[in-house]
């Protein structure tokens, strides 16, 4: 597109162009009436003039007859810039006054009219236009008597050629006016576009231009800047996850490829190859959690949970998950107590928050189970389920080592194990999977210290009457039928 194509097809340019007619219709509207009202009011002035001269002279005529009325219009017509005047007889034989001639048929109508005339003494000059009036005395006789109009027809010629002009500067300019602002406008639109062409090219870095005007395409511009700042912090996480993903599992894949290898190599009988197909079994168990992991909490960050969001009891969750796991703390020694005696209603996916509660769990028994199991005080892991204003508290706190507090932010991202539980099976993924259920249920998670040991703390919106339930769950469907 040429650079003038671009121009008119701006919103600019055809903004100017709307508001350049409206304004020329405005002006000519204001011209007309100005140039209709200037006529009428020198009108005025030539009827009322003319009317207070008539009746002078009919005074005259009344005083001193016919002869005395000749005498005054003689004497009158021979002032310069004198009205113009007529005598006639009935029949229209001229007695008195300055005017040659008339527009046919004009002297015959009695009261106002506008006519062409010639004076008498220059005949052979152009014809003029006169406003006159024609009044019948006693004894037949007519007068007329009136005003040249020159002045008027020059006073409208001044104003109409005034307001060509005025239209012609209104145009110019606002077309001009117009020009400029588009320009400007374009090409910051031009500057924009080619941030956006390198952004689309691949580099997330580029930012719109901003011109610190604090105008519309400013405030465009930063929020759009807000946005790519948003989806760049988003796209490396993304990338950080995938790299650490395939690297973390290139790990258990290159082991179980290894032990495969092994078995071929050295497995000399049935039983060993037997104990060799174990291993594998166990290891790809293994990559099958991680993976499942991995998508629960890519289904609980994208939000596609959200379609199992029910009314549940948290302290029922706590229940659960606590006598599934009494066993092996059990076989570790370690004494596991649940504390949830009252109903704690939470709205949303119950088997994520009881799987992100049994991460929580898994990790107490794994991490702070002592490694060698006492004969008496044993160590306790304590469950707990608790409203606490409109939050419900989901807790599982030991007393074995603990997360340093530097550490504790780390813990809970993907993939992340601690030095000192690298003796430990897992994929440092429980804590990631935690979180990402809490955040889908509009609560968050906590590490604290346990003094000694760790408290992990879910803490989820609590559902019921009042607008406790966090916003983007309480447009979702409505609680299922009890049961
Ligand atoms: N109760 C705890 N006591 C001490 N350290 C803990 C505790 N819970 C978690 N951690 C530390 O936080 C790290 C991350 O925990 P997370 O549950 O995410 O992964 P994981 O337990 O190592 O593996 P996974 O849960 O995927 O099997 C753990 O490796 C461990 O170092
Ligand atoms: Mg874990």
């Amino acid at each position: 597109m040429t650079a003038l194509g671009k121009l008119f097809r701006t919103t600019a340019f055809k903004l100017t162009l709307v508001y350049l007619t409206i304004f020329a219709m405005f002006a000519v509207i204001v011209l007309v009436y100005f140039a209709w009202s200037t006529r009428r009011l020198i009108n005025e002035q030539i009827t009322q003039t003319v009317d207070a001269e008539i009746v002078t002279l009919q005074d005259e005529y009344d005083i001193g007859g016919i002869r005395r009325l000749i005498f005054t219009l003689d004497a009158r017509s021979r002032r310069p810039d004198s009205y113009l005047y007529l005598l006639t007889t009935a029949a229209g034989e001229g007695l008195a006054g300055n005017v040659g001639s008339l527009t046919a048929g004009v002297l015959e109508r009695s009261g106002w009219s506008e006519t062409a005339y010639r004076k008498l003494e220059d005949l052979e000059q152009t014809e003029h236009h006169a406003l006159v009036k024609i009044v019948q005395l006693s004894g037949g006789f007519r007068m007329l008597v009136g005003r040249d109009l020159e002045e008027r027809d020059r006073m409208h010629d001044v104003v109409i050629s005034a307001g060509r002009w005025s239209l012609a500067i209104v145009v110019i300019l606002g077309i001009a006016g117009g020009l400029f602002v588009m320009r400007r406008v374009l090409q910051r639109v031009d500057a924009m576009t080619a941030t956006t062409q390198t952004i689309m090219a691949g580099d997330l870095t580029g930012r719109l231009p901003i011109a610190g005007t604090g105008d519309e395409l400013d405030r465009l511009a930063g929020n759009l800047n807000a946005m790519l700042e948003r989806i760049e912090a988003l796209m490396r996480g993304l990338q950080e996850v995938s790299d650490n993903i395939a690297h973390d599992l290139k790990t258990p894949l290159t082991r179980l490829r290894n032990r495969c290898e092994e078995a071929l190599r050295t497995a000399e009988d049935e039983a060993q190859y037997r104990a060799a197909l174990e291993g594998t079994i166990e290891e790809s168990d293994g990559l099958i959690r991680t993976f499942n992991a991995l998508l629960m909490i890519a289904r609980a960050e994208s939000g596609q949970a959200r379609d199992n969001m029910r009314d549940f009891d948290a302290a029922e969750v706590a229940r659960g998950v606590g006598e599934l796991y009494e066993p092996v703390a059990d076989d570790k020694g370690l004494v596991l107590t649940i504390d949830a005696p009252a109903a704690a209603p939470v709205r949303g996916n119950r088997e994520l928050v009881s799987q992100a509660l049994a991460n929580l769990v898994d990790n107490a028994i794994k991490y702070a189970a002592p490694a060698v199991v006492p004969a008496s005080s044993s160590p306790e892991i304590r469950i707990s389920a608790a409203c606490q204003g409109d939050r419900v508290l989901l807790t599982v706190a030991d007393n074995g080592p603990g997360i340093p507090e530097a550490d504790r932010a780390r813990a809970v991202e993907r993939f992340v194990r601690l030095e000192q539980s690298r003796s430990q099976p897992g994929s440092g993924l429980g804590l990631s999977l935690a979180q990402a259920v809490a955040h889908l249920h509009g609560g968050d998670l906590r590490l604290e210290d346990n003094q000694p040991g760790l408290r992990t703390v879910i803490s989820l919106p609590r559902a019921g009457p009042g607008p406790a339930v966090a916003g983007d769950l309480a447009r979702l469907q409505p609680p299922a039928s009890a049961g």
